[in-house]
């Protein structure tokens, strides 16, 4: 990927900014999008011009130094960009993580007080390090999910798990990228993604970056091109993986869970341990965001719908652990994740 997809900036006399590469413009364009404030950075969150977990982690730590940065109120602004989108646990626990460096001790022996404006010079290190913990993830992740990838592998994935997504080269596209290294990827099935098209706009841009062999295709045509033998491996990030292992993705994960398990094809999620979530029980207790039914009502800004049309258009939802083959993680994989085994790889 030619641009990182974030950086800290602190050059200028316009003080110290969080830049991201609008990820809203991809493919045709690639264009910077300067946010000098939390306010700016949780709007461009919110549509989407910085996404994935990991990535929404990344931001939302960011988000919390440039409040420091600027001098504001740092649980204020913690909290906002926390709740700016609900499903990947990363933004919570990123910001939670930068917060909790950038808040000032108080001298021995003084009145406790909650200080509002927070360290910046520890909040930036504390965002820095999660940044750089991220990109160490990607590559063991990569290493780990390789060893269940079979040579001439046909590899189908959902929505955008690589540089865009995290802070290094990826998750499940981590693996794709180290399969394509190691001589062991044949093809790459690029599902479009619908209905903002993360697959098509983004992962096609990444694959074609990096020479890998891809074509996209239209969500629908996931379960057809399973049944036609054309699919050795599906393999998938993830949002928030709850205790009990129940997976939150990309809306259309489900259903490619259960044609892969109907088409005996082994269904792989791939994603750092800052995704799991021992707090969320089970699936059935993780948010979902429902977003616009615009996203869904309109292409590229034209209406493909009559005027006033509803729609259903949740961002993510849920796979059971017994439609997942493994989970590969930066410490190592585990076979047909559940409660227990997912209980042991915390304690590591
Ligand atoms: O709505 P998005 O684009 O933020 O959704 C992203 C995904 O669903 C990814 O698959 C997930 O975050 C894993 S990325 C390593």
């Amino acid at each position: 990927v030619p641009h990182p997809p974030l950086r800290w900036s602190d050059e200028g006399d316009r003080g110290p900014a969080v830049v991201l590469l609008d990820q809203t413009r991809l493919p045709t364009a690639e264009v910077e999008l300067v946010c000098r404030d939390p306010a700016e950075l949780i709007a461009a969150i919110q549509r989407l011009a910085v996404r994935g977990a990991p990535l929404l982690g990344i931001a939302g730590g960011y988000g919390v130094a440039l409040a420091a940065a600027r001098g504001l109120d740092i649980h204020a602004a913690a909290r906002e960009l926390a709740q700016a989108r609900p499903t990947a646990v990363n933004l919570a626990t990123g910001v939670a993580r930068v917060l909790a460096a950038s808040e000032r001790q108080e001298p021995a022996g003084e009145e406790p007080k909650r200080p509002t404006s927070g360290d910046p010079v520890a909040a930036l290190a504390a965002a820095r390090a999660l940044e750089a913990e991220e990109a160490v993830a990607s590559a063991a992740m990569a290493e780990y999910g390789l060893t269940l990838v079979p040579d001439g592998a046909r590899i189908l994935t959902h929505c955008n798990t690589g540089a865009l997504a995290v802070g290094g080269t990826g998750s499940a596209f981590a693996v794709v990228l180290a399969a394509h290294r190691a001589g062991r990827l044949r093809q790459l099935w690029v599902d479009e993604t619908r209905p903002l098209l993360q697959g098509a706009r983004l992962t096609a841009w990444e694959a074609a970056a990096h020479g890998v062999p891809y074509s996209v295709l239209p969500d629908c045509a996931a379960a057809a091109l399973m049944a036609a033998g054309q699919v050795d491996l599906v393999l998938v990030g993830a949002d928030r993986i709850a205790a009990d292992g129940s997976v939150a993705n990309k809306i259309g994960t489900y259903g490619l869970a259960v044609s892969a398990a109907h088409h005996g094809v082994p269904f792989v999620v791939v994603a750092p341990r800052t995704t799991l979530d021992p707090a969320t029980p089970d699936g059935a207790a993780i948010v979902i965001e429902q977003r616009a039914a615009t996203e869904v009502t309109t292409l590229a800004g034209r209406p493909i719908a009559p005027e006033g049309c509803t729609a259903f258009n949740p961002a993510f939802d849920v796979t059971p652990p017994q439609l997942i083959t493994a989970l590969v993680t930066d410490v190592g994989v585990l076979q047909s994740p559940g409660r227990d085994g997912l209980a042991g790889l915390l304690g590591r």
